[in-house]
């Protein structure tokens, strides 16, 4: 098992690079084998997620070419397998694997996905857009078995706008004859990311970046070059670090208005950031004030950086209340900030933060990746020394956080044992 054992207190200056997007990366890496030749995707994160889809990549027999932060893709001599259980059940985006398999060959068998167990995250509206597209699925013991003669273009109303429900109907309107229209879908910049390499791929599909999607099929799908996002999320949690810890710490390489929902709550809050075309300067702030939200689908203010922000409200003055609408286990942090001196009352889907509270060291456990972060950033605030169990959670989505944050200042290690 790899821990992180982290001094306190330190002050960070200096420059934090954001890495390419996780959950851009997840998707646009399945969605390479609906061409027929070689795509090049640049700004890949070095983070385990990666790993394993490149496993699953070699496990169809394509070709995998990774450098340090681009990966080449070949699929001339790629086949269609039934993917083991071992492989999809490292992360959720291996069900990606699904639509493009039935979008190019009519036929997928593969194991239900894993991911962070921080809800009960079901597939429903995934398979109903499959069958809406044509395809029949048979599920025995969560394995799905799905095929199609052929598939046609439909209309698609999602009952909630799915991210994974959002990628996957595209990945397979793309091939489907036919016009299909997803309505209700989800707008994360991870979605348009993903449109925008599929049209470079030969595509055609509108409604970028709304929540009206039309997808025009087409027969065959070529190969390109494309560059990943940044991470609004990794962006996130280094401009959440800097409020609490930042001596004029900039945050490279972001697209500010990802993170818009995030900036303009620290701005509530009344930290003082500045920010720029592709960076910000985020200064600590010893006046924070407490604040309420609820976190939402983009551009509302993003589930995946709420357990970060509980973090950084301990550490303001008065009472914040936190509604977590996306999932219905995303606290499992609060145990542990509360065993390192936090003031934080759980009442099902709310949190209730009373602060400042001072934290102290402890031994805590990452439980999810983003349960790691929020306890990181504790970690850093915290006196003493905090030991973090269970990292590999936080390294499946943070590229070289021991690196980066050493580079900054702090004071942090990462150990196996
Ligand atoms: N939902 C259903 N049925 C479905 C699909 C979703 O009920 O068929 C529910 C889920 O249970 C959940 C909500 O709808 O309560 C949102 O789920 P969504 O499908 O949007 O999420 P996802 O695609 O499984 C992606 C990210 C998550 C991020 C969410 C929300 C990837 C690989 N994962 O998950 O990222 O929290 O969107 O923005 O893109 C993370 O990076 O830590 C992470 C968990």
């Amino acid at each position: 098992m790899k821990i992180l054992k982290i001094q306190g207190g330190h002050k960070l200056s200096g420059t934090v690079r954001i890495s390419g997007a996780k959950n851009s990366a997840v998707a646009l890496i399945p969605a390479t084998l609906l061409a027929d030749d070689k795509i090049t995707l640049c700004n890949i994160p070095n983070i385990l997620d990666i790993d394993n889809l490149e496993k699953t990549l070699n496990y169809l027999d394509v070709k995998v070419n990774r450098a340090s932060e681009s990966l080449v893709i070949d699929t001339t001599t790629m086949e269609n397998k039934e993917i083991p259980e071992e492989l999809s059940s490292k992360l959720r985006a291996s069900y990606y694997f699904m639509s493009v398999l039935l979008a190019k060959y009519r036929y997928v068998k593969m194991h239900f996905p894993g991911g962070c167990k921080i809800g009960s995250r079901p597939i429903d509206q995934t398979l109903k857009a499959f069958r809406l597209l044509g395809a029949t699925i048979e599920e025995k013991d969560d394995i799905y078995t799905i095929y199609a003669s052929e598939l046609k273009g439909n209309t698609i109303p999602l009952d909630m706008p799915s991210v994974g429900a959002t990628i996957n109907a595209i990945l397979v309107a793309v091939l489907a004859k036919g016009t299909t229209i997803i309505k209700n879908a989800a707008r994360e910049p991870e979605i348009t990311d993903l449109i925008n390499m599929l049209n470079k791929m030969g595509a055609k599909i509108s409604g970028i970046g709304t929540n009206e999607i039309t997808i025009e099929g087409v027969e065959k799908l070529h190969g390109c070059n494309h560059d990943i996002i940044p991470d609004r999320i990794e962006a996130g949690t280094y401009t959440i670090i800097g409020t609490l810890l930042g001596n004029y710490l900039k945050i490279d390489n972001i697209i500010p208005l990802h993170i818009k929902s995030l900036t303009d709550k620290l701005e509530e809050m009344g930290v003082n950031l500045e920010i720029h075309d592709d960076y910000l300067i985020v200064d600590s702030s010893n006046k924070l004030v407490s604040t309420s939200l609820e976190t939402a689908v983009y551009p509302g203010f993003p589930t995946d950086l709420q357990q970060p922000f509980v973090t950084l409200l301990t550490q303001a003055k008065g009472k914040s209340i936190i509604t977590e609408k996306i999932y219905e286990n995303r606290f499992m942090n609060i145990p542990y900030l509360n065993k390192m001196g936090a003031n934080i009352h759980i009442d099902n889907k709310q949190a209730t933060i009373l602060g400042p509270t001072k934290l102290k060291g402890t031994e805590v456990e990452a439980t999810d990746l983003r349960a790691g972060a929020s306890l990181l950033i504790a970690g850093l605030v915290a006196n003493g020394e905090t030991t973090i169990k269970e990292i590999n959670h936080l390294l499946r989505g943070y590229e070289e956080i021991g690196e980066k944050l050493t580079n900054i200042g702090a004071k942090i290690e990462i150990k196996e044992i």
